[in-house]
């Protein structure tokens, strides 16, 4: 009786709050459920019972937009944009579908997800306000559905979130490749060195060989480069890479 009773009021200001918390795909065979910009969430099947042409929208919001978000937004008006998310606001609307584009139940080996952030052509195109671009940062997101027909909002469902998506890695990811990779230049570094100097040495030795340089203590020791080359390239750890 309870949650019919809730509903009834809910109805009275023309707006039901439904129980159904949207979820994200949970197909692992789509790849890339979350990426840098982009997540997928399972279509809404199965989760309003109203005229088919009621329009489904998705809210996405950041957590300050997710807090103040106001059900009456209006699909297709500036503020609710996706440009202006990227700029100066916290929530937007977007994949807008009539209902009856989630059949239920759905059709046995359909494809039934909404991938979120999937449009770049309309990233700058500011007459496509509900575009479905790329998320500008890694988030956290929150997301719910907001049903409308031509009278205003009729029906909302639960907020899902936080949605973090994929950062992107700095390279070297890991304090342990930095390591190696310091040691990496340490080596070329080393070795850049010791060319230079066995350079020096030949460039030294075939002066004084044409006697340019007159004085014999000058002549480089060739077993001594070569000992001196050995030693400071593999002592490196990093080397060994
Ligand atoms: C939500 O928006 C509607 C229409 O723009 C407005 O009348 C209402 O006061 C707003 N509600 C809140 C809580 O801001
Ligand atoms: C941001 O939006 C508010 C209203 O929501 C507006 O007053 C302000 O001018 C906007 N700022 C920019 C930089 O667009
Ligand atoms: C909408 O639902 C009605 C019956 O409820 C059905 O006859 C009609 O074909 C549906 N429209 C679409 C586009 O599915
Ligand atoms: C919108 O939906 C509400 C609730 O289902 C209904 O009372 C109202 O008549 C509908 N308005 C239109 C224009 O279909």
């Amino acid at each position: 009786m309870r949650p019919l009773l809730l509903l009834l009021l809910a109805t009275a200001h023309g707006l039901d709050t439904l129980d159904y918390t949207p979820t994200l795909a949970n197909d692992e065979s789509l790849g890339g459920r979350l990426t840098g910009s982009t997540f997928v969430l399972e279509q809404p099947r199965c989760v309003f019972e109203m005229d088919n042409t009621s329009d489904i929208w998705l809210v996405v919001a950041t957590r300050e937009g997710r807090e103040h978000f106001n059900d009456s937004a209006q699909p297709g008006m500036p503020e609710w944009s996706f440009h202006r998310f990227l700029t100066n606001s916290s929530s937007y609307l977007t994949l807008g579908a009539m209902l009856y584009h989630y059949p239920c139940p759905k059709p046995s080996g359909e494809l039934t997800v909404l991938r979120v952030g999937s449009e770049t052509s309309c990233i700058d195109d500011t007459s496509v306000p509900n575009c479905n671009g790329p998320l500008p940062n890694p988030g956290p997101y929150w997301v719910k559905f907001l049903a409308l027909n031509a009278s205003g909002p009729i029906a909302t469902t639960q907020w899902f979130g936080p949605i973090e998506l994929k950062k992107a890695q700095p390279i070297p990811s890991s304090s342990g490749a930095g390591v190696v990779r310091s040691g990496a230049m340490i080596a070329i570094t080393a070795i850049l060195s010791v060319l230079l100097a066995v350079l020096l040495a030949a460039l030294l030795a075939t002066l004084c060989s044409s006697e340019a340089c007159g004085v014999g203590s000058f002549r480089p020791d060739a077993a001594s480069i070569r000992r001196y080359n050995t030693h400071h390239v593999y002592d490196q750890p990093a080397a060994r890479l």
